[in-house]
């Protein structure tokens, strides 16, 4: 019998040594300490033997009981080990690793310029409008002074959506709406940045889609003069310093008197240079004195208050502070040029 228990030992000792496994491990216990186990086997041949022996023969399968069981638990306690070395040896972070970079955008630099006008504006106590780009032919016409038979109306290629409504080709539309919403209540003060379109072919210096920004004053004795003096402050701001403007007679239908406003070229601080085709001026924007007509269609009184307006292409001003010759840049998405504008944010 001695001889049967030092075998099942040893093979015990084998198989749990063997054991890779917590579950290699758990079908070695029931092999060997299970019900129908070899162990229990030798505990259920105890009843066959003569009396006196079954005391020492009880003593011997317990103490291999406790051994195997010992064993077992000390395998188990060494698998578990390893396994979790092996773990960590998995789940190791290397910090000498270099980081994963995370993408961040850059602010498009027609919105830089957008937000440098509204910054410039809002210091000066004007308010920032907003308004439909799906517009009103009444709005975007009508109200400014340019009725369905007006000749002005071939001058801006309008996008209809049906005969009252389109694509508000300048951000003139929103100067009226914000007149007709003040309700003859003075003073008006406020600038409307936003996209305008036009059935125009794309080139360098066009694009059926573009951005301009209205400003619009209405008070009592506004004049030419403080236009005058706004936009050569926007200028001087938008440009650097230094920078004059000058008024060129024009023609609008919402504005009498209207002007074309020039400043004095940025690149040659007005000597003459290839930017500026020699002549010392750049165009930038369209301005003048609010119609009378506009001021009364509106609901306010000529006699008693006067204003003025002007649309500045946001294009053109990008593409003359960053030195753009193209248009279509601004609307491509190459990242390559949009990553240029990351030192600007
Ligand atoms: N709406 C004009 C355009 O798109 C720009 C403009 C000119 C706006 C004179 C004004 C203005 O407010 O007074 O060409």
């Amino acid at each position: 019998m001695s001889e049967q228990m030092d075998q099942v030992l040893a093979e015990a000792l084998e198989a749990i040594q063997s054991a890779e496994t917590p579950e290699a491990l758990g079908d070695v216990r029931i092999r060997f300490l299970g019900k129908k186990g070899s162990i229990q086997a030798l505990m259920s041949a105890m009843k066959d033997l003569p009396k006196e022996e079954k005391p020492a023969f009880g003593q011997q399968v317990n103490a291999l009981k406790a051994e195997v069981s010992e064993k077992l638990e000390a395998r188990r306690k060494e698998l578990e080990a390893g396994a979790l070395q092996e773990k960590m040896k998995q789940d190791a972070l290397d910090i000498t690793l270099p980081g994963e970079k995370l993408e961040t955008g850059t602010i498009h630099p027609l919105i830089l310029i957008q937000q440098e006008l509204e910054d410039l504006f809002l210091g000066m106590g004007y308010t920032v409008a907003e308004g439909p780009e799906v517009e009103q032919d009444y709005y975007n016409f009508e109200l400014a002074n340019i009725p369905k038979d007006h000749p002005a109306r071939d001058m801006q290629d309008t996008f209809y959506i049906d005969p009252n409504t389109l694509l508000r080709t300048h951000t003139t539309a929103m100067q009226m709406r914000e007149l007709e919403k003040a309700n003859g209540q003075l003073p008006i003060k406020l600038i409307c940045p936003g996209k305008v379109y036009r059935r125009d072919d794309d080139d360098a210096t066009h694009s059926h889609q573009f951005m301009q920004c209205e400003g619009l004053v209405v008070g009592e004795h506004i004049t030419l003069a403080d236009l005058k003096g706004t936009l050569e402050y926007m200028a001087n701001t938008m440009f650097g310093a230094g920078r004059s403007v000058r008024f060129r007679p024009s023609y609008f239908p919402f504005t009498e008197p209207s002007v074309e406003v020039d400043v004095s070229c940025p690149f040659c601080n007005g000597k003459g240079c290839s930017v500026c085709k020699g002549s010392g001026w750049i165009e930038i924007l369209g301005a003048g004195m609010v119609h009378p007509h506009v001021l009364e269609m509106n609901g306010f009184d000529p006699e008693k208050c006067s204003g003025f307006a002007f649309g500045v292409g946001l294009e053109r001003v990008a593409m003359l502070k960053y030195g753009i010759d193209d248009i279509r840049n601004f609307y491509t998405n190459d990242l390559r040029f949009l990553k240029m504008f990351d030192r600007f944010d």
